[in-house]
């Protein structure tokens, strides 16, 4: 309720569903029906079993997945030295590329060589990493991601600390002049979570477990949270 900063009413808000989270054995099935449903990226976890304790996807599921549909990539990079591996994902303008701030020494020139690659680039935080980590790097950004869970496994709790985080971050950026930059939660995004994200600053949701890929299917699911967050 109540008017919203400037940056809520630009940004369109809108879904990123977790492909780790969709059905492995009907994957095809699942991005056309999110697509119909209206997703605006596919969001793909990458892990390396070292950033995070887990593996998951790779280049060549983002590769299946585009030849069903045009939607654009998230690919979130749970990765140590994420810079090394940039090459191996055939990018695409639209796409978006998130490195977490905790992966990597050279952060801002990470960033620049996803700009350059052709995609839109932002940085991930853990749910203990502070704000300021990032401060300087706000000009290379085209999004933050707010882990709202620790990375590396769907069906987690929400971290309640990072309600506050999202709503500092939103001052942040706006303060600086960076309304246009977008906020992505990503974990435990419930459809009573996304209520609560949303008005706290964040117009992405990373929709796993908690609200999409869970009973009562794709369809009804995606309606449901796309009311959550509008
Ligand atoms: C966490 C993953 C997300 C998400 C999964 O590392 O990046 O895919 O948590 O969705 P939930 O949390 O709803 O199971
Ligand atoms: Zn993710």
């Amino acid at each position: 309720g109540g008017r919203r900063s400037g940056s809520m009413n630009k940004i369109i808000p809108g879904v990123s569903p977790s492909m780790m989270c969709a059905d492995a054995l009907n994957l095809g099935a699942d991005a056309v029906k999110l697509t119909e449903a209206g997703v605006q990226y596919f969001h793909y976890d990458i892990m390396d079993g070292d950033f995070v304790p887990n593996f998951m996807l790779g280049p060549d599921v983002i590769k299946a997945v585009r030849k069903v549909s045009a939607v654009p990539a998230d690919i979130h990079l749970m990765v140590k030295n994420p810079e090394r591996h940039l090459h191996l994902f055939d990018l695409k303008p639209g796409d978006m590329v998130s490195v977490h701030q905790e992966s990597t020494i050279h952060l801002q020139r990470t960033l620049a060589a996803i700009r350059a690659a052709g995609a839109q680039a932002a940085v991930a935080l853990n749910p203990a990493t502070p704000l300021c980590m990032i401060e300087d790097v706000l000009p290379d950004l085209d999004m933050v991601v707010v882990m709202t869970v620790n990375p590396g496994f769907a069906g987690q709790k929400l971290v309640p600390a990072t309600l506050g985080k999202i709503t500092r971050l939103r001052r942040m950026l706006d303060e600086n002049g960076y309304d246009n930059v977008r906020i992505e939660v990503d974990g435990n995004v419930s459809f009573e979570n996304a209520v609560k994200m949303r008005a706290a600053g964040a117009d992405l949701f990373v929709a796993g477990t908690s609200a999409v890929f869970r009973e009562g299917g794709i369809e009804a699911n995606m309606k449901k949270l796309l009311e959550c967050i509008r």
